[in-house]
């Protein structure tokens, strides 16, 4: 019998580090794939159109979960991977990164004794605030096959106990779409679409709960940037819920500082490779600054990707709007890097290790 793999992706951050693997897998000759969405994220801007854009094939089924609480959230797909499972029996689930669909697939898919592969293992942010890191220890605990980006990862599994056979460190599968997706991106064109030129500008995303949720650590850090969009343009394509942060928080949006909707993918990494600097609370960002070599400060006091401060082009801030408006001038003051950083395995074909990985792993 052909083996079935069955991936489960949710929320934006999956498919971009999902569908590399997907496709590699589904170019494995004797292994099937069932591709299904959770529906976490439903916004066209945040799933059908990154979806089309990475050239993943349209989802088996969509659960249509969608937004609510945790426990909400994290039922619904557990429900809903759970029923899939057992209509369409599956060999291995594999899930990607670290958001509530993550985790839920990989417990629904355990309880029924369906091995689970996790992309992306072994982060680690020892900021047991953050729901992701939740998200990943409990992932990596009931998982049987732990793809690793990097081997400070394979240390962090190592140090709970997590060894052996099933952990493999394949490369960042993220960093494959970005590769792909940059070589077929004219980005003289998006530069001219937003009216900003090579190396000047700044650009922010910031979502993360702790952050928007707080509506005087947000009005602070949009005080910082204001003071940066006096001297050049800073545009912040913000995610819904930042969006609907500020509306309730009464927030203006000084002048200068430019608020657009959440960006196409292409678009997006199109700016990120030509911005003179990025502001961010997102992991991803830390990843894809450092290996285009564009300086990246976050806006975080922890991280669970340390080897872009140590290899990359990453800074970690803290929570502090003076010592973000502080690191924002150094880094403007400063030359950005000549030369992208390198680091090991991080070279667009991670995806394609980890099929292979996979492929392994379901002939043992
Ligand atoms: C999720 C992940 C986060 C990741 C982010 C990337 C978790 C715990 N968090 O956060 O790690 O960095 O995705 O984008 O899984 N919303 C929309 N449209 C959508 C989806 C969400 O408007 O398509 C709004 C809703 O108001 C919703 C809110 O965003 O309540 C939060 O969405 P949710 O999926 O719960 O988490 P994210 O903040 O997107």
């Amino acid at each position: 019998m052909t083996p079935v793999v069955l991936a489960v992706v949710g929320a934006r951050p999956n498919f971009v580090k999902a569908a590399p693997v997907v496709e590699a897998l589904e170019d494995t000759e004797g292994i099937s794939v069932r591709l299904l969405h959770t529906g976490q994220h439903y916004d066209r801007a945040l799933s059908g159109d990154f979806i089309e854009r990475l050239g993943m094939r349209d989802p088996d089924a969509n659960l249509g979960v969608g937004s609510g609480t945790h426990a909400e959230q994290t039922a619904g797909v557990m429900r809903g991977v759970e029923a899939d499972l057992l209509e369409h029996p599956a060999d291995l689930a594999l899930v990607a990164g670290d958001v509530n669909s993550t985790m839920a697939a990989a417990l629904a898919a355990t309880k029924l004794g369906v091995a689970v592969a996790h992309i992306e293992s072994g982060l680690r942010s020892r900021d047991w605030e953050m729901p992701e890191e939740v998200n990943r220890v409990v992932t990596d605990r009931v998982a049987d096959l732990l793809l690793c980006t990097s081997e400070d990862a394979v240390e962090n599994l190592a140090a709970e106990g997590i060894t052996g056979d099933g952990v493999q460190l394949v490369g960042n599968t993220m960093i494959d779409s970005l590769f792909r997706i940059l070589d077929g991106t004219d980005r003289d064109a998006v530069l001219a679409s937003q009216g900003v030129e090579r190396r000047g500008f700044v650009l922010i995303t910031l979502h993360r709960p702790a952050l928007v949720d707080d509506p005087e650590s947000l009005g602070a850090v949009i005080e910082v940037l204001a003071g940066l969009a006096a001297d050049l343009p800073v545009l912040f394509p913000a995610h819904p819920r930042t969006t609907a942060r500020l509306a309730d928080a009464g927030i203006g949006i000084p002048a200068g500082l430019r608020i657009v909707d959440p960006m196409d993918y292409a678009e997006f990494i199109a700016l990120e490779a030509e911005a003179r600097l990025v502001i961010t609370d997102s992991g991803g960002l830390q990843e894809e600054t450092s290996v285009l070599g564009v300086p990246c400060l976050t806006y975080r006091t922890t991280t669970e990707r340390p080897i872009t401060v140590e290899l990359g082009t990453n800074e970690l801030v803290g929570v502090d709007p003076a010592a973000l408006r502080e690191a924002a001038e150094r880094a403007l003051a400063t030359e950005p890097p000549a030369q992208a950083p390198e680091i090991p395995l991080w070279d667009g074909k991670a995806g394609a290790r980890a099929a292979v990985a996979i492929e392994s792993f379901l002939s043992r």
